[in-house]
């Protein structure tokens, strides 16, 4: 498995994943309605576009054999006002890894190149949301030492 930077005019090629994320959410999130690939891809596009226009944010994609398997995104933003994160702090927006290739170590992989990047810029802080109820992820990064901080609620109303 190979891990190398994703331009953002290569960005299509990770859709496949997107979408993978989007049916792994409906599968944990019965009360939530999750957007359609279609409707879903062309919005999480341009917003991958703003924050990788951001100075220091960066996506990766791990790859076997030009076939992608994963992918992660990073947004690298101004320092958080509340919390003291130094100048600048990192948001993982996106990590996916293909369906058939989970639990070989391709997210672990994908996590230690983020972290190798962020030690680069010396940005210490990493922020990401996860579902309360995907709980494999959930497991996944506190066994890499990340801790719940936040919780965010959510209300529908009528
Ligand atoms: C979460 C995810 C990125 C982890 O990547 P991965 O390549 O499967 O993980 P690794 O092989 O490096 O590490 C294995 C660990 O990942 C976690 N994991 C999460 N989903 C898993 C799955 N479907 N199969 C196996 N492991 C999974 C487990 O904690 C596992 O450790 P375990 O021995 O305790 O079960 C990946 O499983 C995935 O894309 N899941 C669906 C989308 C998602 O939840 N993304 C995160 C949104 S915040």
């Amino acid at each position: 498995v190979r891990i190398r930077r994703l331009e953002l005019e290569e960005i299509d090629v990770v859709r496949p994943l997107w979408t993978a994320m989007l049916e792994h959410h409906r599968s944990v999130t019965p009360d939530m309605r999750v957007r359609s690939p279609d409707d879903s891809w062309p919005r999480r596009r341009v917003e991958y576009g703003r924050w990788l226009a951001d100075p220091g944010s960066f996506a990766l994609l791990a790859e076997d054999d030009g076939q992608p398997l994963g992918y992660a995104v990073v947004h690298v933003t101004d320092g958080d006002d509340t919390w003291d994160t130094g100048d600048r702090r990192a948001d993982l927006e996106s990590l996916s890894v293909a369906p058939a290739a989970r639990g070989r170590g391709v997210g672990g992989a994908l996590l230690d190149a983020v972290d190798e990047e962020l030690d680069r810029l010396g940005v210490t802080d990493m922020f990401l949301g996860v579902v309360a109820t995907n709980l494999d992820a959930v497991r996944f990064y506190e066994r890499r030492g990340l801790r719940p901080y936040l919780t965010v609620m959510h209300r529908r109303r009528g």
